[in-house]
């Protein structure tokens, strides 16, 4: 397996900062939607989480000399498309099981160091969030899921 290029180190970790920025706004619009039912704990942990992702790639892009990207992935309006709250979930939980698999894609790929331990760990919280969401989702609506 060949070692990531700085060039296409900086791609993946904007794409993957692009996301989960994405991710923190649709997390703020689903802990108002979810505020007082089923979901609200998912939500916050969801929200918090994309927040904590986010913040983690911008520090990892400083680190490397590399400028963040500031733009919102097109996740947000593709989620904020879907009107019910557990489909909304449900979809949120595919972006989510997409990052662990570029995480999952890269991490090999790069050297032992803060950067790769940090990805493993956001890879690592990633699929114990994934789990959790599941988990909710199929406890509200075991029938059709
Ligand atoms: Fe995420």
């Amino acid at each position: 397996m060949d070692t990531v290029g700085r060039e296409e180190l900086i791609e993946a970790l904007n794409m993957l900062l692009e996301a989960e920025r994405a991710g923190a706004r649709v997390g703020a619009a689903l802990v108002h939607q979810a505020k007082g039912g089923a979901f609200e704990a998912l939500a916050g942990v969801i929200h918090d989480d994309e927040v904590r992702w986010s913040r983690a790639l911008f520090e990892a892009l400083k680190a490397i000399g590399a400028e963040p990207s500031d733009k919102v992935g097109d996740f947000y309006d593709r989620t904020m498309a879907i009107g019910g709250l557990e489909d909304r979930l449900a979809f949120v939980n595919r972006g989510q099981g997409w990052v662990a698999r570029k995480l999952r894609e890269l991490t090999p790929r790069l050297e032992a160091g803060p950067l790769r331990t940090t990805l493993e760990e956001m890879l690592e919280a990633h699929v114990v969030n994934i789990d959790a969401a599941n988990r909710a989702l199929q406890a509200a609506s075991p029938s059709d899921r």
